[in-house]
């Protein structure tokens, strides 16, 4: 009989920290008239997570550090306003075309496209108004283990000069063990070009610490592409070895940035397309990154052939937002993605979508600490 008590004492144990917390929509502000909201999602390791359906974009990070005391690895901002007026894509989705698009034009089916330049006569994340800049209707989708959370956008043939009606959805889920996964899909009506990813800026110190450069960076990438003057790549694929851009067996950030080397200079920094070697699956993390004085880890799993690594180095303090300024590389980017500018390099692995396809990538962001 007591052993029964115990048993039943301790299946509810188990289902109750099994549950997780229902998502909490708070108001963030208005854009248009329209209500904007944050969404909380909670795990049961504690692990908190907002986003907005403003760009869709992921507001805060919180996870514990080798003390288990939670902090904030994100920059973010606590109301919608700054993200409508930021040209740094903070946590945002990034659509259509993550990244660069030389001379904002590209052929397809012989067919020319032009988008809205935004940058040096190219397009940026997709034109004058990307996916950050729009409305997303947001759902909650989660289930009795995960708390997630499911954003929809459908952009209209033409918006921002790309062909097809686009219908996107992103959903992101918080798992038990403090990974954030980012499940994309999208399906077309004509033959398109896209490639979508997220711009969360992460400092593993927390948000407001001065630098990264202290943080520690494995990138499982043999090959880069190096850029040209207006950070379009030049479509070599080039190996990182024997280069500051060699990250394969861990190196501190800091450690080589500063040195005389003309790929560095040209993106004032590492803000260059890492081509990670195969397989490109979730079973293994492509990118890890460690912070001695916290302990914190992070992980990055991807099934996409490349991810952007990118310093900050266009920070330089003038945004203002939850933990302080948001300083000269005092955080880093890691955006999982096709190549840049694939539309215009016939090398490069394709970034078409046609209708009766179905586009779908998912990465996840796993946080963990150690001694
Ligand atoms: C990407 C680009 C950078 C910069 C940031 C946004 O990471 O590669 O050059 O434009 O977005 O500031």
């Amino acid at each position: 009989m007591k052993t029964a008590i115990s048993f039943v004492a301790l299946t509810a144990a188990l289902s109750f920290s099994a549950t997780v917390p229902p998502i909490k929509q708070l108001p963030f502000g208005e854009v248009d008239g329209k209500p904007i909201s944050i969404y909380l999602l909670k795990n049961a390791a504690g692990m908190e997570v907002t986003i907005t359906n403003y760009g869709g974009a992921v507001t805060s990070i919180k996870v514990p550090d080798r003390n288990k005391a939670l902090g904030n690895v994100v920059l973010g901002f606590d109301s919608v306003a700054p993200y409508q007026t930021t040209t740094s894509y903070f946590g945002a989705l990034i659509g259509r075309y993550g990244n660069r698009i030389g001379k904002a034009e590209f052929q397809l089916e012989g067919k020319v496209y032009h988008i809205p330049a935004n940058e040096n006569g190219n397009a940026l994340h997709g034109g004058t108004t990307g996916f950050n800049k729009r409305i997303w209707d947001a759902k909650d989708v989660s289930t009795a283990k995960a708390p997630a959370l499911e954003m929809h956008y459908l952009s209209p043939d033409g918006e921002m000069g790309f062909p097809g009606n686009l219908d996107v959805t992103v959903r992101y889920t918080l798992d038990a063990k403090n990974g954030l996964e980012i499940d994309y899909s999208a399906t077309t009506d004509k033959a398109t070009v896209l490639n979508l990813t997220n711009h969360t800026y992460f400092n593993l110190a927390g948000a407001g610490n001065d630098t990264v450069l202290k943080h520690r960076l494995t990138i499982r990438a043999d090959h880069y592409t190096p850029v040209d003057g207006a950070l379009l790549p030049t479509g070599v694929v080039q190996a990182v070895e024997g280069t500051p851009f060699d990250f394969r067996h861990g190196n501190v950030i800091g450690s080589r940035i500063n040195e005389d080397n003309e790929q560095l200079k040209l993106g004032k920094g590492y803000d260059h397309n890492f081509v990670l070697n195969e397989p490109h699956t979730l079973k293994q993390w492509a990118v890890r990154v460690e912070e001695r004085s916290t302990g914190r880890v992070m992980e990055v799993f991807t099934d996409q052939p490349a991810v952007q690594f990118y310093t900050g180095n266009f920070l330089d303090g003038t945004a203002h937002g939850v933990g302080g300024d948001f300083k000269f590389r005092s955080a880093i980017c890691l955006e999982t993605q096709h190549y840049p500018d694939s539309p215009n390099h016939p090398n490069f692995p394709s970034t078409e979508l046609r209708p009766g396809e179905k586009y779908h990538t998912v990465t996840i962001y796993r946080f963990s600490t150690e001694e």
